[in-house]
């Protein structure tokens, strides 16, 4: 999934012969799964018509203060446009677009708008090569960088003057790689590793039989999905559950018992920055596992079971730098429980679900949860979707590292 995906992405678009490559760009941010509202200077529907780039963004198209067929209408307000976006690109952006930028020089609806946005704003210049390496161009690039801007490079070939150097407008392609790229490195959890347990495990009995839990999983993957998002390299151990993720970020480790779910989060502990154990782990297996299918005998049959290892509390033991995250679901004197759980296990912190809270547990889409820290601070969050309350341990991760 591309890192654009959702974004309010506010396309700028000046006039320039490279105004019509912006058709394609529109299209490929909409194929990205980003949201676009485009503003064209009025000369730029000289080169591309506004109905082309409405249709293109599903949004209509902006160019002036006012409506212009309805003079009824309301205004075409600015603050409203730069408020909306996640981030602003200005492609093409000509030599007459980015001096008024510089100076601030506002007289029309685009460099207005520029002006009021407090979100990243991309800048794709396009221009003859002599244009290009003008001083005052140079001066320009240098200014709009110290105001925070970011500049995307014009590439070099065929210009519309029929000469050849650099000053053509990035290819579409090109600027959307750019954003994802940018964008990806400015992710909070970029350069984070992070492992998550999740599902339950299968404790077998013989071949065909175990001991197992109802657990599907989805509050561990809805975690691994969340820090993924967010830049972070995860591990995903998930023991057996239906549930997919495909997500370059994720790697997901397949395993059946507590065992080799053990074996697993040690195998990548040591390189990890952060751990957290959303899954339902057997806390006995059978003592022995019969070889052959078990044939039916006598009225009652016996199970001799024996405790399997604590993964968590294992990995508390050994932790180092680790930010070590536990789940703990109980019944009745939950908070009493979940604190001797922190220092049982030396967490950082722990997921506290009750059973007497309604909406929580096992096969619900939802969950509440009390977060409880190493220093025993309390904060009971609502009744939420499994997907928030993901969202919410990593807003933890992230005031841990902030
Ligand atoms: N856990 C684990 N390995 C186990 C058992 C539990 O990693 N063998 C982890 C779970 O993933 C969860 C936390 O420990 O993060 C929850 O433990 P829980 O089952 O609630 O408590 P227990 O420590 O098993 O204690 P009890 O069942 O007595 O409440």
């Amino acid at each position: 999934m591309s890192v654009l995906s959702g974004k309010k992405i506010l396309l700028g678009v000046s006039g320039g012969i490279a105004a019509y490559k912006s058709a394609i760009l529109v299209r490929l941010l909409i194929k990205a799964g980003a949201q676009v509202k485009v503003i064209m200077t009025p000369a730029a529907k000289d080169f591309v018509t506004p109905l082309t780039l409405s249709t293109l963004s599903k949004n209509p198209v902006y160019s002036s203060f006012f409506n212009e067929e309805d003079e009824n209408a309301e205004w075409n307000n600015h603050v409203d446009f730069a408020l909306w976006a996640d981030l602003m690109l200005i492609a093409p952006a000509t030599a007459n677009t980015l001096s008024k930028m510089v100076n601030g020089n506002c007289d029309n609806l685009l460099i207005a708008t520029y002006l009021s946005a407090k979100c990243p704003v991309y800048f794709a210049p396009a221009m003859d090569l002599d244009m290009y390496k003008h001083p005052s161009t140079l001066a320009g690039f240098r200014s709009l960088r110290d105001f925070g801007n970011i500049i995307i490079p014009a590439e070099k070939g065929e210009l519309a003057s029929g000469l050849s150097g650099e000053g053509r407008m990035a290819e579409p392609e090109n600027i959307v790689a750019f954003l994802e790229k940018d964008l990806e490195s400015k992710l909070p959890l970029k350069g984070k590793k992070i492992l998550v347990t999740a599902g339950p495990t299968y404790e077998a009995i013989d071949p065909v039989r175990f001991i197992g839990n109802h657990s599907t999983g989805k509050m561990g993957f809805d975690i691994a999905k969340a820090a993924a998002n967010l830049g972070a390299e995860v591990i995903l151990v998930s023991g057996p559950t239906h549930l997919q993720l495909k997500n370059s970020n994720v790697t997901l480790e397949s395993v059946t018992s507590a065992q080799e779910m053990y074996d697993t989060c040690h195998r990548y502990f040591k390189e990890v920055d952060v751990a957290i154990a959303a899954a339902a782990v057997a806390d006995y297996k059978p003592k022995n596992v019969a070889a052959q299918k078990i044939k039916k005998s006598d009225v009652s049959f016996v199970i001799e079971l024996e405790k399997t290892k604590d993964i968590l509390a294992s990995l508390g033991e050994i932790k180092e730098q680790q930010f070590l995250i536990g789940f703990a679901l109980e019944t009745e004197n939950e908070i009493e429980h979940a604190k001797q759980k922190i220092q049982k296990k030396n967490l950082d912190l722990i997921v506290l679900n009750s059973l007497n809270d309604k909406g929580a547990g096992f096969g619900q889409p939802t969950n509440k949860v009390t977060f409880i820290d190493k220093n025993f601070v309390i904060t009971p969050m609502d009744l939420k979707s499994k997907e928030d309350v993901a969202a919410d341990i990593i807003n933890k991760i992230l005031e841990h590292y902030a």
